[in-house]
């Protein structure tokens, strides 16, 4: 599959089918993907604590409340997404230029986590409502701020795929000369 198939593939998966397990191979190549992703500084200043049994069922419980997220618990695996330190280069640019690089630098690590979980036949979805107390009280190695969660796992055979809704290009996209 070539990156604009992979995107067009990838969803957010909400429906997973909790009897069929990740294999380690893929979960293996899903990481180490990730570890190739790029971040301000190359300061890679985040840790991904895999969760699966009865932890990741824990952490999908602390990922739901309001009606949310209620499709988690389905989910055999999570990535538990934290944050660690600056290191001093992308510190002192953060601050100069009054920019947010770490939340940059996870989201494109999430990226690459769900786009090779695609290329790999899974699903995932990338989960922002999150308790982070209570995932710290699960993932006891945690010792930055949780950031996100994605749950990862094989959709179910009904599962279909949906028509992405985006806005137009001509919104999304401005030429100047
Ligand atoms: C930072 C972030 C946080 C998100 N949080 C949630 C969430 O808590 N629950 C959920 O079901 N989807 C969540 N999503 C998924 C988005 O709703 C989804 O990516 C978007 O609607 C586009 O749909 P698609 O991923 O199926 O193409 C999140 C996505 C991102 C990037």
């Amino acid at each position: 599959m070539n990156f604009r198939e992979i995107a067009e593939l990838r969803q957010s998966c909400r429906a997973y089918n909790s009897e069929r397990p990740v294999e380690q191979e893929k979960l293996q190549a899903i990481l180490e993907v990730a570890r190739l992703s790029p971040s301000a500084c190359n300061g890679q200043p985040y840790h991904i604590t895999v969760c699966r049994g009865e932890t990741a069922l824990k952490v999908a419980k602390a990922t739901q409340g309001m009606g949310i997220n209620k499709f988690a618990p389905e989910a055999p695996v999570m990535l538990v997404i934290s944050e660690k330190p600056y290191v001093k280069t992308a510190a002192l640019g953060a601050k100069m230029k009054k920019n947010d690089y770490r939340s940059m630098d996870i989201g494109i690590l999430s990226a690459y986590i769900t786009a090779e979980a695609a290329a790999q036949g899974l699903s995932s979805c990338i989960l922002g409502w999150l308790d982070e107390d209570k995932i710290r009280e699960v993932c006891t190695d945690i010792d930055g701020t949780v950031r996100l969660v994605i749950t990862l796992g094989y959709a179910k055979d009904d599962d279909k795929l949906r028509a992405k809704k985006r806005k137009d290009l001509d919104e999304l996209v401005s030429f100047i000369e």
